[in-house]
């Protein structure tokens, strides 16, 4: 199918179905993609990732993150690539030590004092990250048609939740607590960690990333007060600089775990699409953010729908797909595809969607 062009104020942009969407389009069968699509699921995956020590070498090497970005979309008709990196390149490349312990997760040097704060430094963070600013240039070169490519980030909250517990948790407490107890060095954090992702980002579109995602996957921790504190207030933040030096490249945030509180981040962050976790009724978020904001939403299937299949993958994409009527939707999952799923389940998610509307394939 030919890309169809039309023109906007900068010159023209492709009209990528994710970027329709994410401009308030109700496409169907809406845009699809899959958080965590380029993963420990795929044995394609494996096979690279065996060949490098570690997991963040496979993100600053551009020839193997590139091939690891397009190993999804030979699989599987996906209207998006997601850069391959980590949210954890950040607090790396702002010399913080970062390490990858197989089968355990992240383990990061903790900053707890204000002595620790001094390890951070914005001065060579761009130059650190360029590998991959190469990839997403790469990425570009590679990617034709219809298929957008995402950049993406942390936000400063789950950035400092991981650098303040030096490793993943289920609850942060060592963070949640230095929030409260300390809130003027902690605000350092934030304000540092801010300023690198703006200019994270920014790099990324520089280089060729069509759409942005903001990961803040730790955000459902908090309580509302400190929510507004830590994740509204630097999104907002964030985004206004982002949309003022590119308004013409969309926003998606991903605030896992805020609920209620999608509508409030919807209705103050100048966002294009609000990506909702698994456990947000998609007929809320239709009414209660969709409606009201002028806002995408993606989602929300459950990850664990897809990794067990059958007959009740189906339902519960024709739930969503119901739920969802008449508002720009992206189909996705409410978070990434678990290691254990079969790929097989993620081709008959995208087919069973496609014929609910109609779409032989
Ligand atoms: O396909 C994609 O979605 C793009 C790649 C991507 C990865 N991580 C690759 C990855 C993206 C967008 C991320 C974001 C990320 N990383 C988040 C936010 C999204 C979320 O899941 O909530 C977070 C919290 C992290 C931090 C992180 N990275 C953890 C906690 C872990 C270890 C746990 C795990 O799943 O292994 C990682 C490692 C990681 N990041 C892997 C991948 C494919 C697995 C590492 C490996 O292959 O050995």
């Amino acid at each position: 199918m030919p890309t169809a062009e039309r023109p906007t104020g900068g010159g023209t942009v492709p009209d990528k179905p994710l970027l329709r969407a994410l401009r308030g389009e109700a496409l169907r069968p809406p845009p699809v993609w899959f958080m965590r699509q380029a993963g420990r699921y795929l044995p394609e995956y494996r096979e690279v990732r065996a060949r490098v020590r570690d997991f963040l070498e496979l993100c600053y090497t551009p020839e193997l993150a590139v091939e690891v970005t397009l190993q999804p979309l030979r699989r599987f008709p996906l209207d998006a690539a997601i850069l391959f990196s980590d949210i954890l390149v950040v607090p790396h490349a702002l010399g913080n030590p970062v390490h990858f312990v197989e089968n355990e997760g992240p383990r990061l040097e903790p900053v707890r004092r204000a002595e620790d704060l001094r390890r951070l430094s914005p001065d060579r963070l761009l130059e650190r990250l360029q590998p991959v600013f190469e990839t997403v240039r790469r990425l570009r070169e590679e990617l034709s048609g219809e298929v957008a490519l995402i950049g993406f980030s942390g936000m400063p909250w789950t950035l400092a939740a991981y650098l303040v517990e030096g490793c993943g948790s289920r609850e942060f407490l060592l963070a949640r607590r230095m929030a409260r107890e300390n809130p003027a060095l902690f605000s350092r954090l934030i304000e540092l960690l801010a300023e690198a992702v703006t200019r994270y980002l920014e790099a990324q579109v520089e280089a060729g990333a069509e759409a942005v995602q903001l990961f803040d996957s730790w955000a459902g921790v908090l309580a509302p007060g400190e929510c507004a504190r830590w994740v509204l207030d630097p999104a907002r933040r964030i985004v206004a600089r982002l949309r003022a030096r590119f308004p013409e490249v969309p926003v998606i945030a991903f605030a896992r775990g805020i609920g209620a509180l999608h509508a409030r981040y919807a209705a103050e962050v100048p966002l294009q699409g609000v990506s909702l976790e698994t456990s947000v009724p998609m007929d809320w978020a239709r009414d209660s953010v969709a409606r009201p904001c002028g806002v995408a939403l993606q989602g929300n299937l459950d990850p664990v729908a897809l990794l067990v299949g059958g007959d009740g993958l189906l339902a519960e994409i024709e739930a969503l797909a119901a739920a969802a009527d008449g508002i720009p939707w992206i189909f996705n999952l409410g978070h990434g595809v678990l290691p254990e799923t079969p790929p097989g389940h993620l081709a008959r998610a995208v087919r069973h969607l496609q014929s609910l509307f109609g779409c032989a394939n």
